[in-house]
């Protein structure tokens, strides 16, 4: 049998039993603990890793620049500046009933949006868990199980749809997909890749519009795709339905991305499309793909590479995985097992609970820095309930500082992508207000006081001009808004084909 690496291990016996064994280094009764002096010392070189000087963010902030730009010129590139067709901003008067399906990181939405102009709307939604299995099984049974929601969904808050299909009823709908898919028109899109640990076979490279379609009419779904977009451009369109100052929209959530609005004439790739000059189209940047395979840019720790290594796609999404809700935990984690490993932390305590990949959420960074008591009880209870470790309060104060470095990391380089775009689009001076979800936004505490601070490095305190908020359901409200614009548009005769 190998020695453990750890301070712990587990034996599997010949008839299969298996036995957990702890290695105890010393004679005395309690659990040996890093004293205050150790985790002070190793604090201190974490602090080095994970820190971002405003110098090197304005570096990062050029190149951020430059790739955005790279990404009009033509298509391809790593960061994708995606062409969504929606044009221009929502009037506030788009009205009438919508649904939107929202196929996001985490959950399947299905939304019946009534928009009712003047900027109010009223929503009701139905939410399904996806399963593991779901994100990795056949790309065509993802999106029957989405028809499945939608004609479940209609039946029990609209009427009977088999009833609706024989009187040719369709309810428009739209579709947000939140995953990067290059697109031709609005209810087209070709997926260039999965992100956020999607990795449904025979689905890239495909158009999602058409699998979905069909699954629609195979089940008899008294459905119209109107639009495939984004959670990011949805969620630039909803802001604006309700705050006409948001020039923005990013997300923080499982996933990272921005959307903004370009004006045609600077968009080199959409060159002999017959769109005017000044005509204006939402751009969803996917910019979570920045820096992706050559790695020049960011400053990745041996954590990140661990991270980008072992996942399902080795090289891409190179910012999002220094960024996102799925990948904190597991960079924290990472460290931890690395302090274990050297024996500094949980000497003779079984660790393999903290040992399974991603097992530790990004939801416990954000508990552990609220820890609101003197004796971070909060964190007692994370590493005793989910992982069977005792901890001493010096380890726990080093968890918490780890959990703010890496957390704080993640929001300046946020604002790097922010400052980005405020620099491409020249917003520095006026200001805006850049519309803001997921849930490392929505929950995480003091991200965008982070964000914001990231700003004021990053610009000075002309930085105070970019404020981010809220937003609005983008992959909901914002989806439906982009259904009526885009039935609008094309009733108007305006870029029918698109
Ligand atoms: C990932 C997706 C992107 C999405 C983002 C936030 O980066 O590729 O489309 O907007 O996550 O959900």
């Amino acid at each position: 049998m190998p020695a453990s690496r750890r301070g712990s291990g587990t034996i599997t016996l010949p008839t299969g039993v298996t036995l957990n064994y702890h290695t105890r280094t010393n004679e005395e009764e309690d659990l040996p603990h890093a004293t205050k002096k150790t985790m002070a010392d190793h604090l201190r070189k974490f602090e080095s890793l994970f820190t971002l000087t405003p110098q090197r963010m304005r570096m990062i902030v050029d190149a951020f620049t430059e790739s955005l730009e790279i990404g009009l010129e033509s298509s391809g590139q790593v960061v994708p500046m995606i062409p969504t067709f929606v044009f221009g901003w929502p009037s506030g008067h788009e009205s009438g009933e919508y649904l939107a399906l929202d196929l996001g990181g985490t959950n399947l939405r299905v939304c019946l949006v009534t928009l009712h102009g003047g900027g109010k709307f009223e929503i009701t939604q139905s939410k399904y868990r996806l399963t593991e299995e779901q994100k990795h099984d056949d790309g065509q049974k993802l999106f029957d199980f989405c028809a499945d929601c939608v004609k479940t969904f209609i039946n029990s808050n609209l009427g009977d749809s088999e009833e609706m299909i024989k009187s040719g009823v369709k309810l428009p709908l739209g579709f947000t997909f939140s995953y990067p898919c290059s697109q031709e028109r609005i209810d087209h899109g070709v997926l260039i890749r999965w992100t956020k640990g999607f990795s449904a076979p025979n689905t890239e490279g495909c158009d999602v519009a058409a699998m979905f379609r069909e699954a629609l009419e195979a089940q008899n779904v008294p459905v119209d795709l109107v639009a495939l977009t984004c959670d990011t451009t949805g969620t630039l369109i909803a802001s604006t339905y309700v705050n006409p100052k948001t020039k923005i929209a990013v997300i923080f959530g499982t996933g990272c991305n921005a959307a903004y609005m370009e004006t045609i004439k600077e968009i080199p790739k959409l060159k002999g499309c017959g769109f005017a000059d000044d005509t204006e189209i939402a751009i969803n940047c996917e910019w979570g793909a920045f820096d992706s395979f050559q790695h020049e840019h960011l400053p990745r720790t041996k954590y990140d590479i661990t991270v980008d290594e072992s996942s399902n796609k080795p090289g891409e999404q190179a910012f999002e995985k220094l960024i996102s809700g799925r990948y904190l935990g597991e960079i924290l984690r990472l460290v931890i097992c690395d302090l274990i490993d050297e024996g500094v932390l949980f000497l003779g305590q079984n660790t393999y609970k903290i040992e399974i990949p991603y097992s530790f959420d990004t939801a416990f960074l954000s508990l552990m820095e609220s820890d609101p008591t003197d004796e971070l009880l909060m964190i007692i209870g994370i590493f005793t309930h989910f992982f069977a470790l005792e901890t001493t309060l010096a380890e726990r104060q080093f968890f918490r500082a780890l959990a703010k470095l890496i957390g704080k990391r993640s929001a300046r380089l946020s604002a790097c992508g922010i400052a980005a775009i405020v620099n491409r689009k020249s917003l520095l001076e006026d200001g805006c207000s850049v519309g803001a979800d997921g849930s490392l936004y929505n929950k995480y505490p003091g991200f965008a006081d982070r964000v914001h601070e990231g700003l004021q490095d990053i610009f000075g305190d002309k930085g105070l001009n970019i404020v981010t908020h809220h937003a609005e359901d983008g992959s909901g409200i914002g989806s439906a808004i982009i259904a009526a614009m885009t039935k609008k548009r094309k009733e108007t005769g305006l870029y029918p084909n698109y």
